[in-house]
């Protein structure tokens, strides 16, 4: 198994949705989509508390289980302002929302809101809400590690940016192509943050989702990325 040593534990719930306890012991719950997910580890949700919720975008494979975890954990949700209006719709009120290139602290985390390449809409009863622009998270835990979930994207030169000013220590990267980058992409994206390790997500849900980590792997190694790719199975956390 990979080790991050960062004193942080990171579990991949399948898809796009991650557990990650700090080392402070806040627990962060990202994209969460659990019921109907494919990929969620057998047993159902492991989570017995949220302290914080990251929301990328507003695609069900992102958000289906967000309202419903929001009003039992009372997370603050962190998302764009066109989410936030919406989630209070929903009964969710305790949204924190933010736009790209802003930081707030949240539960003593830094959530930088960075830029992504993607649509974003809601289903909401036949209809389809405009849910904003579709983000990524750079996530500052105390003792200074730093993580950022790309969400759903292309590849984009903005990602050099999350490098340069963030240097974040773990890149957590869509590899499945076909909705997002391919291991293609994900590897010159690899290449533009610099992080120590790659998680690769947003794989195997359903089988058009056809990038693996050995495709990614293999990509890097072309490309002279030394960046360490740790793919768990869902479910097994990673520390
Ligand atoms: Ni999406
Ligand atoms: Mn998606």
């Amino acid at each position: 198994m990979g080790t991050f040593d960062r004193d942080l534990s990171l579990t991949w719930l399948g898809h796009n949705a991650f557990h990650l306890v700090t080392p402070g012991g806040k627990h962060v719950l990202v994209d969460p989509w659990l019921e109907g997910n494919p990929m969620t580890p057998v047993g159902g949700s492991p989570i017995e508390r949220v302290d914080v919720m990251l929301l990328t975008h507003g695609h069900g494979d992102h958000t289906g289980d967000a309202v419903r975890l929001a009003g039992r954990f009372k997370p603050t949700v962190v998302c764009n302002y066109e989410m936030h209006l919406f989630l209070q719709r929903k009964g969710v009120t305790t949204t924190a929302p933010m736009n790209k290139g802003g930081t707030q602290s949240v539960a003593g985390l830094s959530v930088t809101m960075v830029h992504a390449i993607h649509s974003s809409s809601f289903e909401d009863g036949g209809q389809i809400v405009y849910a904003g622009e579709a983000a990524g998270f750079v996530l500052g835990l105390e003792n200074g590690t730093k993580v950022y979930f790309a969400g759903d994207t292309g590849l984009t030169m903005d990602m050099t940016f999350v490098g340069t000013l963030y240097k974040p220590d773990i890149a957590v990267l869509p590899i499945g192509d076909l909705y997002t980058m391919g291991p293609r992409e994900a590897a010159h994206a690899a290449k533009m943050v610099g992080a120590k390790w790659v998680v690769p997500c947003h794989y195997g849900t359903f089988p058009a989702l056809t990038g693996t980590p050995e495709s990614l792997k293999a990509e890097m190694k072309a490309l002279g990325v030394t960046s360490e790719v740790v793919a768990p199975k869902p479910g097994e956390p990673l520390r």
